[in-house]
């Protein structure tokens, strides 16, 4: 299982839209996903069309991660219904505002390790959409996860913001678990006719080299009307959603060479490529 963060430390840039996309893209390929909605805005269960059966969610989960309040809060998209693979979704709820608080405690931090601990065997991808702050949450997130993927727009206050993300995740890498890596940095609506736009891609290019990972995702309303009516971009009529759909499988393939997943056989990764992820949950967890 690996187990992938959607930040950014700015709101609105497409955190949940890139990871409704990715779901997407996962359900096309067969894998069997889960979304964590650990946002408390919850716009990805929307997407997902997805609630829990006992109203279990998040909240409770990292009140108390014991097996069945983990399975309690986990709930099946309705996208999973049309065969291919199958998308789950932690279900997120308002009442997770109460954990982020802005010093949590190293238990506090851990508890959603242990919750994917339970589904292990269960899942081959975790998508984690978080929300746009470095308070407990996405600490608890990133702990949890073998890389995050930091999601921009090509903007000036964007750009810094990626890069204090990135610094963030280093951060938490030293201090706390060492398995955290950055997958890289998802630059989304991107305008390629605004040189704005294009001064600030090669920006990116030059600050974090590789870690930008392409392609970089456009402007499309098909987007915005696929997760409006809660459909998977793969199903959604139209070549601007064929394109979008197509732009997600790339991303997964990144991804799917990070994770050693499945049977995956593209051309060689490039220089960019990590180390493979090792197996197991709890198995970054420190106690320092
Ligand atoms: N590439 C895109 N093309 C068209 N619309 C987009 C694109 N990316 C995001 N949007 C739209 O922009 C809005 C904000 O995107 P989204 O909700 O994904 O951002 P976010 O980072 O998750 O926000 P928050 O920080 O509030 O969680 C949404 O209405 C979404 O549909
Ligand atoms: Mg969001």
């Amino acid at each position: 299982m690996f187990v992938l963060s959607i930040s950014s430390l700015k709101g609105g840039v497409g955190k949940t839209t890139v990871t409704l996309g990715l779901a997407s893209a996962a359900w096309a390929r067969g894998l069997r996903t889960l979304v964590v909605d650990l946002d408390p805005q919850s716009d990805v269960s929307t997407g997902l069309d997805a609630r829990a059966q006992d109203g279990a969610t998040i909240s409770d989960v990292l009140r108390s991660p014991k097996p069945s309040t983990v399975r309690a809060a986990i709930a099946r998209s309705a996208w999973g219904e049309g065969s291919r693979g199958v998308i789950d979704l932690m279900v997120g709820s308002p009442a997770a505002l109460s954990f982020d608080t802005p010093n949590p405690s190293i238990r506090e931090i851990w508890r959603l390790e242990e919750a994917l601990a339970v589904v292990e065997e269960d899942y081959d991808l975790v998508l984690i959409d978080c929300p746009p702050s470095l308070n407990a949450l996405t600490r608890t997130a990133w702990a949890a996860s073998d890389r995050v993927a930091v999601v921009t727009e090509p903007g000036l206050f964007s750009v810094a913001a990626a890069d204090r993300a990135l610094r963030a995740v280093d951060e938490i890498r030293r201090e706390l678990s060492p398995r955290l890596q950055p997958l890289g940095i998802i630059v989304n609506r991107a305008k390629h006719q605004s040189l704005e736009h294009q001064f600030r891609l090669g920006e990116l290019r030059d600050m974090f080299g590789p870690l930008v990972l392409s392609p970089a995702l456009p402007e499309r309303t098909s987007l915005q009307q696929a997760q409006g009516a809660a459909k998977p971009v793969h199903l959604w009529p139209g070549s601007s959603a064929e394109e979008m759909a197509a732009n997600f499988d790339k991303l997964l393939d990144r991804i799917m060479r990070a994770g050693r997943l499945g049977t995956y056989a593209e051309a060689p990764a490039t220089g960019d490529d990590e180390a493979p992820v090792t197996r197991g949950r709890q198995r970054g967890r420190s106690n320092t």
